[in-house]
């Protein structure tokens, strides 16, 4: 096994970033991927759709976010903290990752490190990353193998997707992480009953430097997805309805793309 390493960032906030880092989980998880999950994010959005598993026993001092950043020996004492066998989470720990937001851009460098022990445990590790641009984030696109950005349409957005695309540059030439590699852009919260949206979506996908990263695929603004969020359900499982099951084969396909471009198997 040879863990690879999956951030899903975007530094605009709340346009899918979570939501497709859970779904990419549950993906793998039905391939039967041992998969870490990680929360750099310090709202722990990630965290929090995933609840303690059965051997949880909290007189332990289980692995954080912000251990990732300092020296292995530093907490030698702390554990994995398993939500079953081969499935495991590292949560956001909110007042160190506030601290870590204005560390040096140098400390960035240090959870490829670190991870590196748990390579022959895991074959996937996903990555939540914080809807802003701090040294979090660039610390997710140094460590990682592959980066997916959700994306959603407008003018904010748009404007937003220009910086991102200046960080993956940065990340890239400035001696942090030269092999990472872009899966693509994920349009995301499509309303696709607005024909405007849709008409930029086009418009973004004929974009002549934005354009070729925009992956083909698509997840809609759907209330059923919202529910299965709240649930703590894969978007594809328990559809009743007709848009629900267009929802989750959207998100499945997605999702599959994600994990196989990874190429974690
Ligand atoms: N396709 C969708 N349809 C409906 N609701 C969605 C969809 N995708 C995400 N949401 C909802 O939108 C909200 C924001 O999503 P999410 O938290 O995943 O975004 P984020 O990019 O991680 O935000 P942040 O930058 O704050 O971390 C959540 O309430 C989520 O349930
Ligand atoms: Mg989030």
């Amino acid at each position: 096994m040879k863990m690879k390493i999956l951030a899903v960032a975007n530094p605009k906030g709340g346009i899918g970033k979570t939501a497709f880092s859970v779904n990419t989980v549950h993906a793998a998880v039905e391939q039967d991927s041992p998969t870490l999950r990680i929360d750099f994010d310090k709202q722990g959005s990630f965290s929090l759709a995933h609840p303690h598993g059965p051997d949880y026993d909290p007189s332990k001092r289980y692995l954080k976010a912000s251990d990732l950043f300092y020296a292995p020996e530093k907490s030698a004492d702390a554990e994995l903290e398993y939500l079953a066998p081969g499935q495991a989470i590292i949560r956001a720990d909110y007042d160190e990752l506030l601290k870590l937001e204005k560390a040096p851009d140098d400390f960035a460098k240090h959870p490829g490190r670190y991870l590196r022990q748990f390579s022959d445990k895991f074959e996937v590790a996903v990555i939540d990353t914080p809807g802003t641009i701090n040294m979090l984030l660039k610390a997710a696109l140094t460590c990682a193998d592959a980066v997916v950005s959700p994306l959603t349409l407008g003018l904010y957005d748009t404007a937003g997707l220009a910086q991102l695309w200046q960080i993956i540059r940065d990340v890239k030439s400035g001696g942090f992480n030269p092999k990472l590699r872009m899966i693509g852009m994920l349009p995301s919260k499509v309303d696709t009953r607005d024909k405007m949206a849709m008409a930029e979506l086009d418009a973004l996908r004929k974009h002549p430097k934005f354009g070729p990263a925009i992956l083909p695929f698509m997840l809609a603004q759907k209330v059923p997805v919202a529910r299965a969020i709240n649930l703590r359900k894969p978007v594809w499982k328990g559809a009743k309805s007709k848009s629900h099951r267009e929802a989750g084969e959207q998100w499945k396909q997605a999702c599959d793309h994600v994990l196989t471009s990874l190429g974690s198997k």
